[in-house]
């Protein structure tokens, strides 16, 4: 397994595929970006423990799959490669075409894009029937789904291999067509876009609007909470790039939530977005 990016999915990627006992090498960019990122899977490691998740003897066992490297030259061996950079067209097409020379020819290369199609990055190589998406929710080690998306150019059997090995990981698939937003983004960001409206208007609180669809729907979180914890900047690409898709005001991103990506508050990641968690404000749970 080769895994490209070390942030909060790739090191949650490649946590799942250690886990499941792959050998796993993961790439970042730098020393400084790896070593933030390896800790990162040693902490939730820690947690799945400390949870009664994960024995304690298969820690160490997981850690030890994970080979960090800054080199994509280190991929050579890998069977399958999931792409989890920077949500920036450029960077990911130039990496599949970097990992298309370095990579064996019958490897399967994915990315975990949210939003970007995948025909962008399977037509920057020479084995484009060998593409697909694979796109892992936040946080990956928890939440049991992936959404596989199968660009024009996927083969029947790269979809296939890649279903039988999301299953290894113990994860439900789904298969959408390439289209932005695929299913859960498609459904997701109109709705998170409504709440931002609805407390732009003045309509309801933060925290009615969050305990309304937390206790009236069972969903895990409010919609303000999730925003805070996805990110707002986040949130706000992903609706641009369906908005430019498909020209439909469901996707148009509140000025609200544009503001607040302008004033850095992106939620959780800088201590500050729909509730101030430097001042110790603690959004409503069940
Ligand atoms: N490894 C394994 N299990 C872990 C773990 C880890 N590192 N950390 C926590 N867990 C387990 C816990 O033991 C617990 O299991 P249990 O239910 O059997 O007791 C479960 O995960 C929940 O953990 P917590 O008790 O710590 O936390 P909460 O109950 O508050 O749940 C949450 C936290 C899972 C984040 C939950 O609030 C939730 O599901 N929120 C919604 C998240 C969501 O919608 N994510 C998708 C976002 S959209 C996306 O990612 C797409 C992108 O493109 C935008």
């Amino acid at each position: 397994m080769g895994v490209v990016g070390c942030g909060l999915m790739g090191s949650g990627i490649a946590e799942v595929c250690a886990r499941a006992g792959y050998a796993t090498v993961i790439r970042e960019v730098n020393s400084d970006l790896l070593a933030r990122g390896l800790e990162r899977v040693r902490a939730s490691l820690d947690t799945a423990v400390s949870r009664g998740k994960l024995p304690e003897a298969e820690r160490e066992a997981a850690l030890g799959r994970i080979k960090g490297t800054t080199s994509l030259a280190d991929f050579g061996d890998c069977e399958l490669v999931i792409e989890a950079a920077t949500e920036n067209v450029e960077v990911k097409t130039r990496t599949f075409v970097e990992l298309d020379q370095v990579c064996a020819p019958h490897a399967i290369l994915a990315s975990n894009t949210s939003s970007i199609p995948i025909v962008r990055m399977a037509s920057a190589t020479h084995r484009a029937d060998r593409v697909l998406g694979m796109h892992f929710m936040n946080p990956v080690p928890v939440m049991p789904l992936i959404e596989y998306v199968r660009a024009l150019t996927t083969s029947d059997e790269t979809l296939e291999v890649a279903r039988r090995f999301g299953e290894t990981l113990g994860k439900r698939i789904i298969v959408s067509k390439d289209r932005a937003g695929f299913i859960v983004n498609f459904l997701l960001i109109p709705y998170l876009c409504e709440a931002v409206r609805m407390l732009e208007q003045g309509f309801a609180t933060r925290e009615d609007i969050d305990v309304g669809m937390m206790l009236g729907t069972s969903y895990p979180m409010g919609p303000l909470t999730l925003l805070d914890f996805v990110g707002l900047d986040t949130t706000l690409f992903i609706a641009d790039i369906l908005f430019d898709e498909f020209k439909d005001p469901r996707f148009a991103a509140p000025t609200l939530l544009r503001q607040m990506v302008i004033a850095n508050y992106l939620g959780r990641k800088t201590g500050r977005g729909f509730y101030n968690y430097e001042r110790g404000e603690k959004p409503p749970s069940r």
